[in-house]
């Protein structure tokens, strides 16, 4: 007897392997990884997903729960393995996963283990997906992005990284919350390495196109009583 499917659907043309076209995949499915998945399902920015990591009773759980919200998502296929087969074909890779720091280990020592999860996370993707473009959140962001392009001599333009992306939006929420203007119209862009060392541009920072600092010639100085410093201190110990 044939299935309800067969009953339903009448093939009218021989069925060919779909090759999806807006593959993403996110590696790690902790909470940056989930946040950069909220993102692209939200923005049906893909027609499929793939997750992978490590872990896989929490891998299975998160694509259980996506799955059985595909009533409310676009994104039609939904896949999840800690085999990097499931990854192939993706025109872009998030990277996210990271050894943790333990206690009393030196910042250089945590590169090193994560470089050595790199190795092999990087020439998994490579070998799936050659020519997808890779983007590297994970931590130190600029070093990891630096060795994720020499590990497989990657062009420079086929990755990527957050960099300062994260604490740009957050100085332009915090000149918001200063100003009472959502922080669509507020603009402020924050350069260099993604961490401590980063430089906030005085020069760029405008609402509408109205320089801060032309109005307030000492808003990155001590001297400021409105504190604008404080604001760029509060992105650093945030990050
Ligand atoms: N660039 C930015 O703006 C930004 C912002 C926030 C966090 N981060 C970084 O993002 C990373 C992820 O943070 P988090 O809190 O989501 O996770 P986390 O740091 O708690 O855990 C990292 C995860 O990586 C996974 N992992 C380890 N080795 C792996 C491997 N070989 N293959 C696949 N997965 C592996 C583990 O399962 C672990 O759960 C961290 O490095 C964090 O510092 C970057």
């Amino acid at each position: 007897m044939a299935t309800l499917t067969v009953k339903l659907i009448a093939p009218v043309a021989e069925e060919e392997a779909a090759i999806p076209n807006n593959k993403i995949t996110v590696v790690c499915v902790r909470e940056v990884g989930m946040a950069c998945v909220i993102i692209i399902l939200g923005q049906s920015l893909a027609d499929e997903l793939a997750l992978v990591d490590v872990l896989e009773d929490k891998l299975k759980g998160e694509m259980m729960d996506l799955q059985h919200g595909s009533l409310f998502l676009q994104t039609p296929k939904i896949v999840a393995d800690k085999d990097y087969s499931v990854t192939a074909n993706s025109k872009i890779v998030v990277v996210t996963a990271g050894v943790c720091q333990q206690e009393r280990e030196s910042c250089l020592n945590l590169v090193q283990r994560n470089v050595n999860v790199f190795k092999f996370i990087i020439s998994q993707i490579v070998k799936y997906s050659p020519d997808c473009i890779i983007i590297v959140v994970s931590n130190p962001v600029n070093i990891l992005t630096f060795v994720t392009q020499k590990l497989n001599g990657l062009p420079k333009h086929r990755v990527n990284r957050s960099g300062c992306n994260l604490d740009s939006a957050r100085f332009c929420y915090l000149m918001n919350e200063k100003l009472g203007i959502h922080p669509s119209s507020c603009h402020g862009w924050i350069l260099g390495e993604h961490g401590d060392s980063n430089v906030a541009v005085w020069s760029g920072v405008n609402v509408a196109d109205i320089s801060l600092r032309e109005l307030n010639s000492e808003m990155r100085t001590e001297n400021n009583n409105e504190n604008w410093k404080e604001v760029h201190k509060m992105v650093g110990e945030s990050t």
